[in-house]
């Protein structure tokens, strides 16, 4: 296995990459993290439908002595693509070779990686959104009729030399599969479309990872836990270490839901997940500007954040969560952001309001500074 270079400039790495609550891997989560894969389908906890999915084309691949076909994973950070990816080879008793779009940047490079695999292996192709376009029409060719293409020489003189490629599995990785061209992803036989995990896969998460740890948990001490992991394997498992340290340092090592959310308050992950910025641009969207509408830079100016950083990194769980909504004339808070901050919303929009409210509703309510975002 070739080791994985990360690309720091990663998205998750730049701003706000810091945080604990952020989905994308730090050093101490890849370092942590081989131990708490799962190693085949039936230890991959939660994601049903792809996992029954996934099982039908390997044991199909299997039952035929076949390659399996290529394999497309899309969904948020940290909710398992690498570990499927490694799960697929394990299944298949096959060696696997990871690298990363990122990683490719001339068609040689890539050219040099397909030219040494051999037969069956599976090609982990990580973030394949940010391959570069030649390489990506390299792999369009490898992919389909597994043959390439080796450019020799320069200027006129270049000629082509088809190269053959073993039978292989391509088992590519976005966090963007909108952003994939439709020939790439065509090429694929499966998609499989990664969702947000329910609190209670999240709970048998963390029982697993404490079982590996070593930790002794509450089953409620789980459940706080993952109340706070914003649907995210990756985050549950980050929380869960945090919250052992504190466990081990203040207390006798065992973790008692009192404990985790004593220790993620250390931390400032509140009850819902929510982190100190977040929490910071729902309480300036609701005391400064009554609830919005606001415009994106008005609001991150106010948090003494970047727009970017306020955009990127902190809105999209708030808009997941239903805390915030993005409308034409700016960021608007809902009934629950209210409510999630323990504060009373001005009188004026009347009744009972729906959790997101309908556009129309949006313009009777008291117009903040002009918006721009
Ligand atoms: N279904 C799952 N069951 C158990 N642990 C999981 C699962 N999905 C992810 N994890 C944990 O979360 C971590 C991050 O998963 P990873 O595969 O690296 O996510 P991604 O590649 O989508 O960012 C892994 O180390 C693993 O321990
Ligand atoms: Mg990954």
């Amino acid at each position: 296995m070739t080791p994985y270079d990360p690309d720091p400039s990663a998205p998750g790495l730049g701003p706000g990459g810091d945080r604990l609550v952020t989905a994308a891997a730090d050093g101490e989560d890849r370092a942590v993290e081989a131990a708490l894969r799962p190693k085949d389908l039936a230890e991959f906890i939660g994601q049903e439908r792809v996992r029954e999915q996934l099982s039908l084309v390997l044991q199909a691949a299997r039952q035929r002595g076949a390659t399996p076909d290529h394999v497309l994973l899309s969904g948020p950070p940290g909710l398992g693509k690498t570990t499927l990816s490694m799960i697929i080879a394990a299944e298949m008793n096959a060696p696997i070779r990871i690298t990363s779009g990122p990683a490719i940047q001339h068609a040689g490079d890539l050219a040099a990686i397909l030219s040494s695999l051999t037969e069956g292996e599976v090609l982990f192709l990580d973030e394949i959104h940010r391959m570069s376009r030649p390489a990506e029409e390299m792999l369009y060719m490898a992919m389909e009729d597994f043959r390439v293409d080796v450019i020799v020489g320069k200027g006129p003189g270049a000629t082509a030399i088809p190269l053959e490629l073993p039978p292989f599995t391509l088992v590519g990785a976005t966090t963007r599969a909108g952003l994939l061209p439709p020939p790439l992803r065509d090429r694929f036989g499966f998609t499989g479309h990664m969702e947000f995990y329910a609190p209670a896969e999240l709970e048998r998460v963390l029982h697993r990872s404490a079982r590996l740890l070593d930790l002794d948990i509450d089953p409620a001490g789980a459940a706080e836990i993952a109340g706070r992991s914003r649907g995210t394997p990756r985050i549950a498992n980050r929380l869960l270490r945090r919250v052992r340290d504190y466990a081990q340092v203040k207390h006798d090592g065992r973790i008692t839901p009192e404990i985790a959310a004593q220790a993620l308050d250390v931390y400032e992950v509140d009850g819902r997940g929510l982190d100190r910025l977040d929490r910071a641009v729902l309480d300036v969207l609701l005391r400064l500007f009554g609830g919005g509408p606001v415009g994106l830079s008005t609001l991150a100016v106010a948090v003494g954040e970047e727009s970017e950083t306020v955009e990127e990194v902190a809105e999209p769980f708030l808009v997941r969560e239903g805390l915030l909504a993005r409308t034409p004339r700016g960021r608007i808070a809902t009934a629950a952001a209210w409510q999630h901050l323990g504060l009373t919303p001005p009188a004026a929009p009347p009744g009972p309001r729906p959790p997101l409210p309908a556009q129309q509703d949006l313009f009777g309510l008291p117009g903040g500074p002009p918006a721009e975002g």
